[in-house]
Formats: C-alpha cells, sequence, structure tokens
C-alpha cells in the first residue's frame, strides 16, 4: 500500500497537518506542489490534498497543480482533501492575532481526529456551493492574485541570507545585488514575510510594526527541505 500526500503552505501550518496525516498513512510521500510534481506512473491507495483557504478559495497554485494530474493509475485510491484557515473572514493576512497561540493549540488538538478519519477512509459528500459564494470567491482569489508581487519592499535589515529565496514554494524570488528580487510570479503565501529573520521583507507599509509568524512546530529547515 502506498500512500501519498500533496501539501501547499507559507507558514508551516499545512505542513504540520501534512505531516501528521502521514505518521498514520502507510508508506506514505509528503510533496510540495509549489515545485512537486504527481507521478502518475505510482499507484496509490490514498492521495490527500493539504493547502491553506485562500480567499475562501484554493491557492491558484493548488488548483492549477489539481488540473494537471493524470489520476488514471489510482482512480481507485481514498482521495481527501483537508484546508487550513485562519477565520473565514479572508481579510486577516497581514494582521497577526494576539488569539494565535490559542488557535494553534485548537487546530492541533483537532488533527489526531482528522487523521482517524482518514485512515478510516471515511466518506464525506461533497457540498454543493451556492452560485453568489461561488462568484465572490472567484473574485476574491482574482484580486489577491492582481497585486502580484508589486506591494513588497526590502529595508536595510536584510544580510542578504537568502532565506526568502528558498522558502519561497514557487521561486518566484532571486538575489540580485544581494537582496531578493520578486519574479512577479507570486503565491501570496507570505513564506517571505514571515520566515524573513530581519522581517526585513514588508507588504507595502503595512507590516512593519506587525509581529510575524510561523508554525511553531515546523523549522525552518524542514520547510526548506520540502520545497526542493
Ligand atoms: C493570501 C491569503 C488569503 C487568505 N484567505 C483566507 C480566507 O479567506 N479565510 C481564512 O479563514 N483564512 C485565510 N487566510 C489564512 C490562511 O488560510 C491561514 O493562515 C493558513 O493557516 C495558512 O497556512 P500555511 O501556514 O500552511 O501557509 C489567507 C491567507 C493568505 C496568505
Amino acid at each position: 500500500m502506498k500512500s501519498v500526500i500533496y501539501y501547499f503552505t507559507g507558514t508551516g501550518n499545512n505542513l504540520q497537518v501534512a505531516k501528521k496525516i502521514a505518521e498514520a498513512l502507510p508508506d506514505c510521500k509528503l510533496v510540495s506542489m509549489g515545485k512537486g510534481e504527481h507521478d502518475s506512473n505510482e499507484v496509490y491507495d490514498y492521495i490527500g490534498f493539504v493547502y491553506p483557504t485562500y480567499a475562501l478559495n484554493l491557492p491558484r497554485k493548488v488548483t492549477q497543480f489539481i488540473k494537471e494530474m493524470s489520476l488514471e493509475k489510482s482512480k481507485n485510491a481514498y482521495f481527501f482533501a483537508v484546508t487550513g484557515c485562519g477565520n473565514i473572514s479572508g481579510v486577516a493576512m497581514y494582521k497577526m492575532n494576539e488569539r494565535n497561540p490559542e488557535k494553534y493549540q485548537i487546530a492541533t488538538d483537532n488533527i489526531p481526529a482528522l487523521v482517524q478519519k482518514i485512515v478510516a477512509k471515511t466518506q464525506q459528500p461533497v457540498g454543493k456551493v451556492n452560485e453568489p459564494l461561488n462568484i465572490s470567491t472567484a473574485i476574491g482569489q482574482k484580486l489577491i492574485y492582481a497585486r502580484k508581487d508589486k506591494g513588497f519592499n526590502v529595508s536595510d535589515a536584510c544580510t542578504g541570507c537568502r532565506t526568502c529565496e528558498a522558502v519561497c514554494p514557487v521561486s518566484n524570488i532571486v538575489m540580485k545585488n544581494k537582496k531578493p528580487s520578486f519574479k512577479h510570479n507570486c503565491e501570496q503565501c507570505m513564506a517571505c514575510v514571515q520566515w524573513c529573520p530581519k522581517q526585513a521583507i514588508n507588504y507595502k507599509n503595512k507590516t512593519q510594526s506587525r509581529g510575524r509568524y510561523t508554525n511553531p512546530s515546523i523549522s525552518l529547515k524542514e520547510l526548506i527541505d520540502g520545497n526542493k
């Protein structure tokens, strides 16, 4: 029996969940949807997708990844999807919430029950999404990606350590004159902003005085290794 979990993450929340599920599944590998690929020759028994909610929707990269998958060999697999979210409002992305530790704990406490459901191949009917919601999330998604990476700036605190380049799941950052330069194919995951050890990357003038968040159970090294 073989399993695979395709994940997408910026701050590590969804990697935390993906890792916990992977531990419980037979012969499970973790593949980032940023740079990884689906092996269409492999026969899987479990295929999972774990990714953040962006504007009440899937991240663009995740939609792309799934659309391009050829599932002929694994059509009898148990498929599951798990999406992490902030608070459903869809507007809190640049604000650090003082409830973060509490939310992290609630989410972490919920993982074992989720894992059990998946291991048991629980069937859950897919709900019908109503049309107004569909339209508004489609607009929200367009707005997120329309801003590309134009709002990011790099302060003098940058030491050229290249952390941002390594944490970007889609290779959107390259170093130019020892400073990060953005290639306009940003997925908006905020990994560069959140993982920069000097808090040197900001969005316009909105994040300078705000805290930063990365998932406490995910190390910088494992996030970077997953991107390779
Ligand atoms: C561009 C963007 C859009 C988001 N939209 C939503 C949203 O609509 N609803 C919500 O509850 N959380 C939203 N969030 C919060 C993320 O879903 C949440 O922080 C998630 O845990 C991040 O996962 P990660 O750590 O794996 O990157 C958004 C975050 C970003 C960066």
